[in-house]
């Protein structure tokens, strides 16, 4: 038996939805959740400073995790369009239904988000936005990047995400930036490197992440 899938969401590149990469946990291995580590997520064209969510899931996997990678680059969530709110538990369009199964498939989460503004991405906060109950109660973690680690948008995320009601685990993950991480056309020069530097606090907070996945998994069973 595979340990509790962990997950993650990822972050976007420029112009595009953040990418959730998303660990499965409860029960059985979910059907739409490959039992791969591997993500599915395409190269992007941006400096993006990680194309973490890749990188993570072999750490989600050596933790004993499933990691499944939630691109909403690739899931283009419109604009939230439901007419009632998501606490109303009704969900009508196919794509509400569809992320709705995903993310009810999911033993925990890690987002991964960079820091635009001060901020998470605006697409990111829509496809939190789309659900309510499917967040309560799922084991997360946060991991930012950016000049400061991305800690306002890890802040501002971790705000939302506790108003929520997600079991937010530990106090996240901030990847900084240095002079010298990107080129003059401000692409990321070296992405496993600048991803290295945060191993110790991403090897901590993944295994934390799976530990209390697979506690949930076990008071729900
Ligand atoms: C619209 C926008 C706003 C940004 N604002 C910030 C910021 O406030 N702080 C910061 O550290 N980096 C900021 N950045 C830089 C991003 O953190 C950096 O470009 C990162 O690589 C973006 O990740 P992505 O390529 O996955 O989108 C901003 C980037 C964009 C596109």
């Amino acid at each position: 038996m595979p340990g509790p899938p962990a997950c993650c969401l990822t972050p976007a590149p420029h112009g595009r939805a953040p990418e959730p990469a998303i660990h499965r946990a409860r029960g059985a291995p979910c059907p739409h959740v490959p039992r791969s580590a591997s993500s599915s997520a395409a190269p992007a064209p941006s400096a993006s400073a990680a194309r973490s969510p890749t990188r993570l899931a072999a750490r989600i996997e050596a933790a004993g995790g499933e990691p499944v990678l939630l691109d909403l680059a690739e899931i283009q969530l419109p604009l939230l369009d439901e007419a009632l709110p998501p606490a109303s538990g009704v969900r009508t369009q196919p794509h509400s239904i569809a992320w709705a199964e995903r993310i009810t498939a999911l033993d925990a989460v890690v987002f991964v988000t960079p820091d635009y503004n001060a901020g998470y991405p605006a697409a990111l906060k829509n496809a939190i936005d789309y659900l309510k109950a499917e967040w309560v109660g799922l084991p997360a973690v946060v991991v930012s990047y950016g000049w400061a680690g991305g800690a306002a948008a890890n802040a501002q995320l971790s705000a939302v995400l506790r108003y929520i009601g997600l079991d937010l685990q530990g106090d996240g993950v901030r990847m900084a930036f240095e002079q010298g991480d990107f080129d003059e056309s401000m692409r990321l020069v070296d992405a496993a490197a600048f991803v290295a530097r945060s191993e110790d606090d991403l090897r901590t907070a993944v295994a934390d992440l799976v530990a209390a996945g697979e506690a949930a998994e076990r008071a729900a069973a």
